[in-house]
């Protein structure tokens, strides 16, 4: 527990379960005042239940982020029940196991339109209320010498390499990596920190759903694919939430003030090869 985010206030798009949970939790730990943006109510629930468990103020509010009118008015609301946003973690993501040559139009859209459309939307919506909230004086010059805002935004090892099981998801992932750096580069002139965290095997609910239906696929047992995929990572073992989680926050705090643009690899070594 501390203080260094105290006074901000933290969007963590899919904070119901898995690495927004463990983030949003982080975030109130280190001082932050949480909003739990999630379509998934039930889950968001018990987010904000453990946040205020830890003193912090977490507010629930349902939006489907691949929904543009949604998100817009989710900033809406925060800014009438918190009155400033200092932090957004573009973390709610979906994934599927899909051959290559099986993908869809519909499969297409439904992955795409969450990771990429929606983190699009959802960092220009925030962002703009960040910039209302920059002083005019450092407007007028373009530049500020603190970070007035930061957002993170959720990529994957597999926007680094091509994925035949999951080409959508990769796709949408390595527009993660662009869309981080072309918002660093617009948003620098207001301070507003913009960097992405890229996990490779981290265990939550969604690993182990992409874990089943490779088994389906391969015929595999379940688990299977989780441990074939660790004897690649350098240092032999998923990550977890909460591992996630620090990278996160780090991206968060003052200790960041000079990085902007940058891919955090929180992946065990993976990339290296
Ligand atoms: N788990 C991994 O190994 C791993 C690896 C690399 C990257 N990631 C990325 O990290 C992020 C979180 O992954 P996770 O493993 O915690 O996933 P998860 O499925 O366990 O949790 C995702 C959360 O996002 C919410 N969500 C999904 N779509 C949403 C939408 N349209 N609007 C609002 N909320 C929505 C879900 O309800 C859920 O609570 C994702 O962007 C994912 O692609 C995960």
């Amino acid at each position: 527990m501390s203080n260094v985010l105290s006074g901000n206030v933290a969007i963590v798009t899919g904070a119901g379960q898995g690495i927004g949970k463990a983030t949003a939790i982080r975030l109130a730990c280190e001082g932050a005042d949480i909003v739990v943006a999630e379509y998934n109510l039930k889950t968001a629930q018990i987010t904000a239940s453990e946040i205020e468990a830890v003193g912090r103020r977490a507010l629930v509010y349902h939006v489907d982020v691949s929904k543009v009118d949604m998100v817009r008015q989710m900033v809406k609301d925060v800014m009438h029940d918190f009155g400033h946003i200092d932090i957004l973690v573009n973390n709610a993501g979906v994934s599927e196991i899909k051959p290559f040559m099986d993908i869809t139009e519909a499969d297409w859209d439904r992955i795409t339109r969450v990771n990429e459309k929606g983190l699009f939307f959802c960092l220009q919506s925030v962002a703009a209320q960040m910039i209302e909230q920059v002083p005019d004086e450092v407007k007028r010059a373009g530049k500020a010498s603190r970070a007035y805002g930061k957002i993170v935004n959720m990529t994957s090892i597999s926007g680094q390499r091509g994925r035949p099981l999951h080409p959508h998801y990769a796709a949408s992932k390595a527009a993660v990596i662009s869309i981080t750096q072309s918002a660093a580069l617009a948003l620098a002139p207001y301070g507003i920190n913009v960097n992405a965290v890229s996990p490779g095997v981290v265990r939550t609910p969604l690993w182990v759903k992409l874990d089943e239906e490779r088994a389906r696929l391969t015929g595999a047992k379940r688990g299977e694919s989780m441990t074939a995929f660790l004897e690649k990572v350098p240092l032999k073992r998923a990550a977890t939430p909460e591992e996630v989680a620090a990278a996160i926050y780090f991206l968060c705090s003052p200790e960041s003030d000079m990085i902007t643009g940058h891919t955090l690899n929180v992946d065990g070594g993976y990339e290296m090869h």
